[in-house]
C-alpha cells in the first residue's frame, strides 16, 4: 500500500487508517505482519529464532521478545516512509506548535461504552484495608487546554517545587533522587508502574533498567516512541531492595500521581503491575482477574498488564500483555487524538 496525500492532515489520517488496518491484520496474524519502509503491508511467517540459554525471550506471539527486534521483521514502526515526521516527537515540548482540541471537544474522548469498574468479582476496598490505597474515586479528570508548554511548566513546577525535596515518607531517607516521570506533557497513553528500581534512582528517570528495557519494546510494539507516552510510578523513590511500597508511602505520594495525571490527562492509562492497579483502582484483586479489559479511573479507561519485570521473570505471561496491549492499540484507533482535532485558537 503506497500512501500518498497532499497535505499534513490528510496524510495523518491516513497513517490512522493504516495503524488501523495493521492492528486488524495482527489480530488475525500476530506479529507476522511486516511493513517495509516503502509502506508495503504484508503477513509473512517469521524465522524461528533460535533462544539461548537462559535468555528471557519467549512469551510466543508477543512481539517485544528480549533481543531487538530484526530489521523488517515483526513489528516494525508503521510505514516509516509516510508516517509524519516528527523527530522530537510527542515528547518534545518545542517541536512544532500542536494544535488545540476544541472546548465541546474535551471531555468526549472517553468512550461511553468502557464498562465502569465493577466488573464481576471486583471489591471495592476502604482505604484503610490492609496492603490497599484507595487512590480515588475522585471527580472526572477533566481535559484543560491542551498546550504542551503549558502542561510541561506544571509538571516540572510539581517535580522542582515539592517532589524533589518532598520527605513525607521514609523512602526519602535512602532514595539518591526522586524519579518524577517522563513524557509528552499531552500523552494519550499513560503507564504506571511500581516504583523505581537501583538504576532509575541513579538515572532519576523511570524504567531505564533491564525493565524498561522491556517496556521501551512494549512502546514500540505499540508503534510509539517513549517521547510519545508519559510514564511514571506509584512512588518517587525507590523502595529499599525493591521491595514493594508500603500502602502508607502510597498514600504519602499519591498526589504526586494525581496531579500528574490531571496535568497530561491522558486517554488511557496503563497500571503495569499489581500495586499500580491497586493504586489506581481501590480493589484488591489480583493481576490476573484485573488484566484483560479496561476499568476506569476517573472517567479515563485502565488496563491492567503484568510488570515489565513479572515479564521478565515470566516470559509465557508476554502473550497475555500483548492481548492487553492490542486493546489499548484498538482504543486508541479508535479514539480520536486531540492534536490532531482542529485548532481553537481561543484555548491555546
Ligand atoms: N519498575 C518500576 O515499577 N518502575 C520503574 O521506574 C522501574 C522499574
Ligand atoms: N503480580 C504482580 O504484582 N505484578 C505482576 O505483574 C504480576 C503479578
Amino acid at each position: 500500500m503506497t500512501v500518498v496525500a497532499s497535505d499534513d492532515r490528510d496524510r495523518r489520517s491516513l497513517v490512522r487508517d493504516l495503524e488501523a488496518y495493521l492492528i486488524g491484520l495482527r489480530d488475525m496474524y500476530g506479529d507476522y505482519v511486516v511493513v517495509d519502509p516503502e509502506g508495503t503491508v504484508s503477513a509473512a511467517r517469521p524465522e524461528p529464532r533460535p533462544e539461548g540459554r537462559g535468555s528471557v525471550a519467549g512469551g510466543a506471539g508477543a512481539p517485544f521478545r528480549s533481543e531487538p527486534p530484526l530489521p523488517n521483521r515483526g513489528l516494525q514502526p508503521v510505514a516509516a516512509g509516510t508516517r509524519e515526521p516528527r523527530p522530537e516527537g510527542r515528547g518534545s515540548v518545542a517541536g512544532t506548535a500542536p494544535t488545540c482540541p476544541p472546548g465541546p471537544q474535551q471531555t468526549s474522548f472517553l468512550p461511553s461504552d468502557v464498562p465502569a469498574l465493577a466488573a464481576p468479582g471486583l471489591r471495592r476496598v476502604r482505604a484503610a484495608e490492609p496492603g490497599v490505597i484507595d487512590f480515588g474515586p475522585g471527580p472526572d479528570v477533566v481535559r484543560g487546554p491542551c498546550s504542551p508548554e503549558v502542561r510541561a511548566e506544571a509538571l516540572r513546577a510539581l517535580d522542582e517545587g515539592q517532589v524533589k525535596g518532598c520527605t513525607k515518607c521514609r523512602l526519602s531517607q535512602a532514595r539518591t533522587q526522586t524519579v518524577f516521570g517522563v513524557g509528552h506533557p499531552c500523552a494519550r497513553v499513560m503507564f504506571v508502574g511500581e516504583g523505581p528500581g537501583a538504576e532509575e534512582d541513579r538515572r532519576g528517570e523511570p524504567f531505564v533498567g533491564r525493565a524498561g528495557a522491556l517496556l521501551d519494546r512494549i512502546i514500540a510494539a505499540m508503534n510509539l516512541r517513549r517521547a510519545d507516552v508519559y510514564i511514571a510510578n506509584t512512588v518517587k523513590c525507590r523502595p529499599p531492595e525493591n521491595r514493594t511500597p508500603y500502602p502508607d508511602e502510597m498514600e504519602a505520594c499519591a498526589p504526586y500521581l494525581r496531579t500528574q495525571l490531571e496535568t497530561v490527562c491522558p486517554q488511557v492509562l496503563v497500571a503495569l503491575g499489581r500495586p499500580a492497579a491497586q493504586c489506581l483502582l481501590g480493589v484488591n484483586s489480583s493481576l490476573g482477574e484485573l488484566r484483560g479489559r479496561f476499568h476506569r479511573h476517573r472517567g479515563i479507561p485502565v488496563m491492567v498488564t503484568y510488570h515489565p519485570a513479572y515479564l521478565l521473570r515470566n516470559p509465557d505471561a508476554k502473550k497475555a500483555t500483548w492481548d492487553d496491549v492490542k486493546l489499548v492499540m484498538r482504543f486508541l484507533a479508535e479514539t480520536p487524538d486531540p492534536l490532531l482535532l482542529p485548532t481553537d485558537p481561543s484555548r491555546c
